[in-house]
């Protein structure tokens, strides 16, 4: 929260001035007393927003308010289902703007495509909201790190949607890891082969569907014809949103492998693949594609393919410590260990496959519940959607420039090239701009 009402209203004055539009203030959002009601308001409704919603919603003192999106299809069909589910009528809104600037709502959920992360949850910051927004936390380093700071300047509870944070399994597997029983971890494999993305042909641009803003999906993302392959859940295969598999997929195998080697930022990277398996399809992003990780003592591998789903150990997504003494394969459903064998014998002993409970983002938008009322850091900060998104933009930077890529934290990111760091910064079209935080 700002220091003062004076800085509040100084930094709200520049926002607005920012995005051309009149200087009206939004209120603090209030403090919520451990057994207070928390009220929530939604922005973007369609999928994983509205599966959050309905997540928290199960918590006794979690209640709808508002919600807002640009498609007013959509957000009929949302407000009509939460109508029915709960009885009660919500304020809807198609400027997420106006929902940050409503006195009723305590917390803001962000399930907007990735381009649209980083304003609403900066915005909500300053005006004293508690936020969940869906990873990957942004789409550049730099908008990361400007919701890092704003969690920080505005004293705010950040949970991103990585909710593999809160599933006792995942814990379970990187307790075993980093108990030192599989030996020395040299390598850590993450994955997605996912099944989709092969029925994917160019069409044609069609005029923009009734009852969508469509100036107002796009945002800072360049201007362009309305192609419906670019809108509704497909926006992740292009450049202009999103970052295809690495940035979808990435965000939460990745953000295992950096949990269980307690690292935040590798050395370099470097990164192969292309439109290998359907070269024909629609999208920017790679169907198939190899990153590497170094840390100087291990390395993470990812590996993504669209449209094919026979992954390492014959999942379809997951992650593997490889140990001197065993393996340990962790997924959303279970994890176990595979010990190496030396002249007959098993180097860790076997165990029994251990199985997740299914419930993992039910708990983890609990956690945010929890840390709302507690003021206690949740089980995935903005700090750790960050670390993990920095890996997924530098994958796809190193794929996108075919360059081994050296990053430095303390020295301002990629070092020694200057193509490659412009990629790591927001280049919003006007008249959005990076909001300043004093
Ligand atoms: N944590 C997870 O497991 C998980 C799973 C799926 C998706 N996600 C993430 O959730 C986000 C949304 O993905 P999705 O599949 O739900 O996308 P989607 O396209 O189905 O839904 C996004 C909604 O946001 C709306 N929207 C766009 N711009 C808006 C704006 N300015 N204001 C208000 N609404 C706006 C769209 O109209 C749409 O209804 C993505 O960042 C994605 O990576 C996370």
């Amino acid at each position: 929260m700002p220091s003062s009402r004076r800085d509040f209203l100084h930094q709200s004055t520049h926002l607005a001035a920012g995005l051309g539009l009149s200087a009206t203030l939004p209120e603090l959002g209030r403090s919520v007393a451990p057994s207070d009601t928390i009220r929530i308001g939604l922005i973007g409704v369609n999928n994983m927003g509205w599966a959050d919603l309905t997540s928290m919603l199960k918590n006794a003192g979690a209640v709808c308010v508002a919600l807002c999106d640009v498609d007013s299809n959509v957000l009929k069909k949302r407000s009509d289902e939460l109508e029915k589910q709960t009885g009660k009528k919500v304020t809807l809104y198609n400027d997420f703007r106006k929902l940050i600037d409503d006195k009723t709502v305590d917390a803001v959920i962000v399930g907007t495509p990735d381009h649209w992360h980083c304003l609403p949850a900066v915005y909500a910051c300053q005006a004293g909201k508690d936020v969940y927004v869906e990873k990957p936390l942004a789409t550049t380093i730099e908008e990361c790190d400007l919701i890092v700071a704003a969690a920080k300047r505005y004293n705010r509870i950040v949970q991103v949607g990585q909710w593999q944070r809160s599933g006792p399994h995942w814990k379970a597997a990187l307790d075993y890891v980093q108990s030192g029983k599989i030996g020395r971890v040299r390598s850590v494999k993450t994955w997605a082969f996912m099944n989709y993305g092969k029925e994917f042909p160019p069409r044609p641009n069609e005029p923009v569907p009734a009852g969508v803003d469509y100036d107002m999906w796009l945002g800072p993302a360049p201007g362009r014809p309305f192609n419906r392959n670019r809108f509704h859940g497909t926006f992740r295969y292009y450049w202009d949103y999103a970052g295809g598999l690495m940035t979808d997929w990435g965000a939460h195998m990745i953000d295992i492998a950096l949990w269980g080697m307690n690292v935040t930022a590798p050395n370099s990277v470097v990164a192969t693949g292309g439109k290998f398996g359907f070269p024909d399809q629609d999208g920017d992003t790679p169907d198939t594609m190899q990153v590497v990780y170094d840390y100087g003592n291990f390395s993470i591998l990812w590996e993504q393919s669209l449209g094919t789903m026979r992954g390492p150990y014959d999942r379809d997504h997951g992650v593997a410590f490889i140990g001197n003494l065993g393996t340990v394969v962790i997924d959303r459903s279970k994890w176990e260990v595979l010990p190496e064998v030396e002249q007959g014998r098993y180097l860790v002993p076997a165990q029994p496959i251990q199985y997740g409970s299914g419930r993992d983002l039910d708990s983890h938008t609990r956690n945010f519940l929890e840390c709302i009322r507690s003021r206690q850091q949740p089980n995935c900060p903005a700090e750790v959607g960050r670390n993990v998104a920095l890996h997924s933009h530098l994958g796809n930077i190193a794929y996108r420039t075919g360059k081994k890529l050296t990053w430095h934290n303390d020295q301002g990111g990629i070092v020694g090239d200057t193509s490659a760091q412009a990629l790591t910064k927001a280049h919003y079209r006007a008249p959005w701009v990076l909001p300043k935080l004093s």
